[in-house]
């Protein structure tokens, strides 16, 4: 047999008046209604309601809290893994078509019956906009489920192509020996999902500890595994304490995965962990990561300026800059700069409105939360401090939601804080180079790159072009030509980088797979 061909989900529009917009805003309105929801840990498929009670504000309106839910004790993530293992022999031989049939399956209920919901869920309590939530928690969680069930069926495909006269030498894609812990960051519902499918989908069990800034969206997520079939303990819901869910985790003899998306801080913390555990291990685990980004735009003098211009806002502004993906560094042409670049760059950044879900005219939101405000308000003092000059934004307001103004940074020093560290918001810092000196520049930003996520190229030139791709051949694992350097599509773009950006396994292909396997050779003598 062999699984349906895959497309990627076609994208709403929502224009004024439209049945999507009517719809999406009668699941928000509802939403708004029935809040606070109540979310419990979901353990071996029942709900438990013990451990401290914790609450996700909402980032337009934090005085308003979109949901509570109980961070797990000790107890509830000792159940967890034992229910998962204890559901595992059953779900690896459970044959493939049934497990792919539950994802696809999965995936339709993200795209038909719980589009909106999990839409609303995303626009109400992580500060998405709707176009920004469709991208993410309608049509790149379906993504990843049905291609995801494609990969997989093509894994299991690859097989010894070599045979000796009497035998045959097969290879069985195992699950790993164990549990696979995932953790999922708060900007994209669909990672939250994808994080646990993409073990689960190679037939092994995943305790997933989400975001706390994102818990009531990744819910939903599960509810919808657990409608679609998932067997109730294969995927355990455990929202709680890192210090906690982690540790007791990573502390386990059959820890065999980590699935992360998150901080760098935190990635290289549980790195360390795991290899100070090393000694409890039945297997070596498998550590997967997608971490932090600095990404850049090199706008040369030969690039086309509206394009520049537009790509460039939107790979910095879209969801507030908090894509893993998002632009923050910015360099460009002395020439194009001052041809017009500047002037559109500012004009069109003037007509930027942010805001609240309740105005569909706005274009940015809030940034997620007080910790990420203040941040990114510090970044912008740290900046100014250094002799950068506000071209535009700088300022935020807290007093309802954490709103902070499209900002750009204008900088002589390509080696100032907000060049190289990253901040997560809004803040785009731009040094403009000499046209003489592309190639000074290309190796600059090579060498203040220790992250490697994304990175575009905006050049008419075929020459310049190859000679950025080749100097900054580490400096990203995912790269644009004259287009903006977030927005990777599944089964189009393999998404992940190197260096402080994670292990570069690559989303949204094939690759990613091989990580939660361990293969077996069998070679049969007739
Ligand atoms: N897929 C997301 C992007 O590329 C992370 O922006």
């Amino acid at each position: 047999f062999s699984v349906p061909e895959v497309q990627n989900e076609p994208m709403h529009a929502y224009a004024p008046g439209s049945p999507e917009r009517t719809a999406l805003q009668a699941a928000i309105a509802q939403m708004q209604r029935d809040l606070p929801f109540e979310v419990p840990c979901v353990i071996n498929g029942k709900e438990v309601r013990k451990g401290m009670l914790c609450s996700q504000p909402m980032p337009h309106d934090h005085a308003k809290n979109l949901c509570t839910y109980y961070e797990a004790d000790s107890a509830t993530v000792a159940q967890a893994i034992d229910g998962a293992l204890d559901a595992k022999a059953e779900w690896e031989a459970m044959p493939w078509n049934d497990r792919a049939a539950i994802f696809l399956k999965a995936a339709d209920l993200v795209s038909g019956k719980y589009r909106y919901k999990l839409m609303a869920a995303t626009i109400l309590g992580q500060g998405k906009n709707a176009w920004q939530a469709e991208i993410d928690a309608a049509a790149e969680l379906a993504d990843f489920l049905r291609f995801g069930v494609k990969f997989v069926q093509t894994l299991y495909s690859q097989q010894p192509t070599k045979n000796s006269a009497g035998a045959w030498n097969r290879v069985e894609y195992r699950a790993l020996e164990g549990f696979v812990l995932a953790i999922s960051p708060f900007n994209f519902t669909a990672i939250g999902g994808n994080l646990n499918a993409t073990p689960a989908l190679v037939g092994n069990v995943v305790v997933w500890k989400p975001s706390p800034m994102a818990t009531y969206s990744s819910y939903i997520v599960h509810q919808i595994f657990l409608e679609a079939g998932v067997p109730p303990s294969v995927i355990q819901f455990v929202p709680g304490a890192p210090e906690i869910v982690a540790q007791q985790c990573i502390a386990h003899p059959l820890f065999a995965a980590l699935h992360f998306t998150g901080s760098t801080f935190v990635f290289k913390q549980l790195w360390k962990d795991i290899a100070s555990n090393v000694d409890v291990y039945k297997s070596y685990p498998k550590i997967v990561g997608e971490t932090g980004g600095k990404n850049f735009h090199v706008v040369h003098e030969s690039a086309e300026i509206r394009n520049a211009v537009i790509q460039t806002i939107r790979g910095a502004f879209e969801y507030q800059g908090q894509k893993c993906s998002a632009l923050s560094r910015l360099y460009v042409s002395s020439s194009v700069w001052s041809a017009g670049f500047k002037e559109m760059f500012l004009a069109e950044i003037a007509k930027i409105k942010v805001g609240g879900p309740d105005d569909w005219t706005n274009y940015m939101g809030p940034v997620i939360g007080r910790p990420s405000f203040d941040k990114i308000m510090s970044y912008i003092e740290k900046a100014k401090q250094a002799g950068g000059e506000v071209l535009t934004g700088g300022t935020g307001d807290d007093s309802k939601g954490y709103f902070v103004q499209p900002t750009v940074i204008l900088t002589k020093d390509p080696n100032s804080v907000t060049m190289v560290e990253e901040i997560f918001g809004p803040v785009i810092t731009v040094f403009v180079y000499e046209d003489s000196e592309y190639e000074q520049t290309l190796k600059l930003i090579d060498s203040t790159s220790q992250y490697a996520l994304t990175g575009a190229i905006f050049a008419s030139s075929r020459a310049a072009l190859i000679k950025a791709t080749n100097a900054l051949r580490n400096a990203a694992g995912n790269v644009y030509y004259n287009e903006k350097c977030t927005g990777a599509v599944v089964g189009q773009q393999p998404f992940g980088g190197g260096r402080a950006s994670g292990t570069n396994d690559k989303a949204g292909s094939i690759s990613i797979f091989y990580r939660f396997v361990s293969p077996r050779s069998i070679k049969e003598n007739f």
